[in-house]
C-alpha cells in the first residue's frame, strides 16, 4: 500500500531528559539496565528499539534494517535520568532494596545510580493506602501542587541542560478511579484541583504538570491519569504525544500471545484462571484490595477483546475468567504466574493448558520503559500528538480515542506499531499479501 511523503522528522540532538515518577523496583531496574548496557557489560535484551529489525519493501529486497538505524532515536548515551519518590533513597539504595539486580552489578553502577536523588513526591495516601513516606511536597491545593511540579520540571530541564524531556508514570498503582464529571474538561479538571476534590488523584497531578511544561506523558500503571477527557484535551491543545495504561509484562503477555493463537484456530474457551504469587512492594500495595481492583480491571477485559464472544458465541460465550494476585514475601520481584486453560476442540471435547512462568517483573517491565521513552520523544519530534495507539504494544489496557475498543493481540499491535514507523519513513506499509511474488 503506497503512502503519501515521507513526514518531516526533527533531529534527536541534545539530550533526552527521562522524567519518572517513581525510583521502586521497574524504574532502577531500567536507569541500572541502561547504564550497564552504556559501560558494555550487558545487552538490550527485550528492546526493540535497541534490537528490533524492520522489513522494508518485499521479501525479495533484502532491506532489513534495525529500527534504530531507520527511525532517529535518542541515543543511550543522550540519556539523562530524573525522578520523583516518597521514599529519598537515591536510585543506587532504591535498586539495592527492591533486589531486582545483583549486588556485584549495582557496585559498578555505583556512581551514576547515587547522583539520582528523587525530588519530593505529590502523594496522598488515600490513593495508595499500603504506603507511607516522608519525601513529600506540601501545598494548600492540588492546583498549588500542580504549580511545584511545572516550576520544578522546568528548573530540572535547565539544570540539566536537556534538549527535551518525557515523563512515565512507573509509581504505585492507585486506587480504582472511574471517569468523573470534573474530568470532562480543562476548566471543570483545575476547578477541582482548586478545590482539592477526590476525583483528582496524584497521578493526575503529575500527567497535568507534564502536558503544561510540554512533555509527553506515559502511563505504566493501571490507573485513569491521563485517560481522562480534560487531559487529552490538554495533549491536543499543546500538540503532546500521550499513552498507556499498564506495561504489558508477565501473564497478561502470555495471555495476549497465546489467545489469539486459540482463536486463529477456532478452539474453544470455556474458562482461564489465573494466580500470581509476587513479593516486591507492588505486590504490597495490590494486596490491597482498592489498588488490587484497579490492576484487576485492567488485566480482565484482555481477553473479551480478543476473543469476541459476540463474534463466536459457540466458542467464547461465558467463558470464565478469573485473576488472582498474592502478596507472598519470600518471592521479591521474582514473580510465579500459574495458568489453567480450559479449551476445547473438535466436536466439543475438552483439552487443559497450564502455564507456569517463573518470571521475573522489572526484567520485562525495563525494556518496556526504554521503548516507550525513546518511542515518545519520536512521536513528539515527527508531530503525532493525543494518543499513540501504535505504542499499545507495551500495555496491558491501550488507551484507545474515545469510542474506540483498544486492540491486544500482540501480533496486530506489533505490525501497528511497524506499519507507523514505515508510515513514518514514507515506506509501503507491509499487507503479508504476497500475491506478487506468483504473478
Ligand atoms: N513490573 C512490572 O512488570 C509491571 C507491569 C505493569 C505495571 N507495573 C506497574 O508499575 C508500577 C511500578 O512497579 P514497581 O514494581 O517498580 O513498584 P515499586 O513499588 O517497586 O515502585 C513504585 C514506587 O513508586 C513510589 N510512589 C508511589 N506513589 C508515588 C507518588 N505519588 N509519587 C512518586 N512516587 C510514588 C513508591 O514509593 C515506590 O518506590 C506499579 O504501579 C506497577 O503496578 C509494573
Amino acid at each position: 500500500m503506497p503512502v503519501e511523503k515521507q513526514i518531516q522528522i526533527s533531529p534527536a540532538d541534545g539530550k533526552l531528559g527521562v522524567l519518572l515518577v517513581g525510583l521502586g523496583a521497574v524504574s532502577t531496574t531500567f536507569i541500572a539496565g541502561v547504564e550497564a548496557i552504556k559501560k558494555g557489560f550487558a545487552q538490550p535484551i527485550g528492546s526493540l528499539t535497541q534490537m528490533s529489525t524492520i522489513r522494508l519493501g518485499k521479501r525479495t529486497d533484502n532491506r532489513v534494517p534495525l529500527i534504530k538505524d531507520f527511525v532517529p532515536l535518542a541515543q543511550l548515551k543522550d540519556l539523562v535520568f530524573g525522578a520523583w519518590d516518597i521514599f529519598p533513597d537515591s536510585a543506587y539504595d532504591a535498586a539495592l532494596n527492591a533486589g531486582v539486580l545483583e549486588k556485584e552489578l549495582l557496585a559498578q553502577l555505583k556512581e551514576p545510580l547515587r547522583k539520582i536523588k528523587p525530588m519530593k513526591a505529590v502523594f496522598d495516601q488515600t490513593y495508595v493506602k499500603r504506603l507511607s513516606g516522608t519525601n513529600v511536597k506540601t501545598g494548600k491545593t492540588k492546583f498549588d501542587l500542580a504549580q511545584q511540579l511545572i516550576d520544578e520540571i522546568n528548573d530540572w530541564k535547565k539544570k540539566n541542560k536537556c534538549a527535551r524531556m518525557v515523563m512515565i508514570w512507573a509509581a504505585s498503582t492507585e486506587i480504582f478511579l472511574k471517569t468523573h464529571a470534573v474530568h470532562k474538561t480543562l476548566e471543570s479538571f483545575e476547578k477541582a484541583m482548586r478545590e482539592n476534590h477526590k476525583a483528582i488523584a496524584p497521578s493526575m497531578i503529575y500527567a497535568y504538570a507534564a502536558l503544561k511544561c510540554g512533555v509527553p506523558f506515559a502511563n505504566g500503571a493501571p490507573n485513569l491519569t491521563v485517560d481522562i477527557p480534560a487531559l487529552m484535551t490538554l495533549a491536543d491543545k499543546n500538540k503532546l504525544a500521550i499513552c498507556g495504561k499498564d506495561f504489558k509484562t508477565g501473564q497478561t503477555l502470555m495471555k495476549t500471545i497465546i489467545a489469539p493463537g486459540l482463536k486463529s484456530r477456532m478452539l474453544g474457551l470455556h474458562g482461564w484462571y489465573s494466580t500470581n504469587i509476587l513479593g516486591n512492594r507492588d505486590g504490597e500495595v495490590l494486596d490491597d484490595p482498592d489498588s488490587f481492583k484497579t490492576k484487576e480491571e485492567s488485566k480482565l477485559s484482555v481477553l473479551e477483546y480478543i476473543l469476541q464472544p459476540e463474534v463466536y458465541p459457540t466458542l467464547y460465550k461465558d467463558f470464565s475468567h478469573v485473576v488472582r494476585i498474592n502478596y507472598y514475601p519470600p518471592r521479591g520481584d521474582n514473580k510465579e504466574g500459574w495458568d489453567n486453560i480450559d479449551i476445547f476442540g473438535w466436536l466439543g471435547y475438552p483439552m487443559q493448558i497450564k502455564i507456569d512462568f517463573l518470571c521475573r517483573d522489572s526484567i520485562l517491565a525495563a525494556p518496556i520503559v526504554l521503548d516507550l521513552a525513546l518511542f515518545l520523544d519520536l512521536a513528539q519530534r515527527c508531530g503525532m500528538k493525543g494518543v499513540q495507539e501504535w505504542l499499545s504494544f507495551y500495555f496491558k489496557s491501550p488507551q484507545t480515542a474515545p469510542g474506540l475498543y483498544p486492540e491486544h493481540d500482540i501480533f496486530i499491535q506489533l505490525m501497528k506499531l511497524k506499519n507507523t514507523l514505515r508510515h513514518l519513513r514514507g515506506e509501503d506499509l507491509i499487507t503479508h499479501l504476497g500475491l506478487e511474488y506468483y504473478d
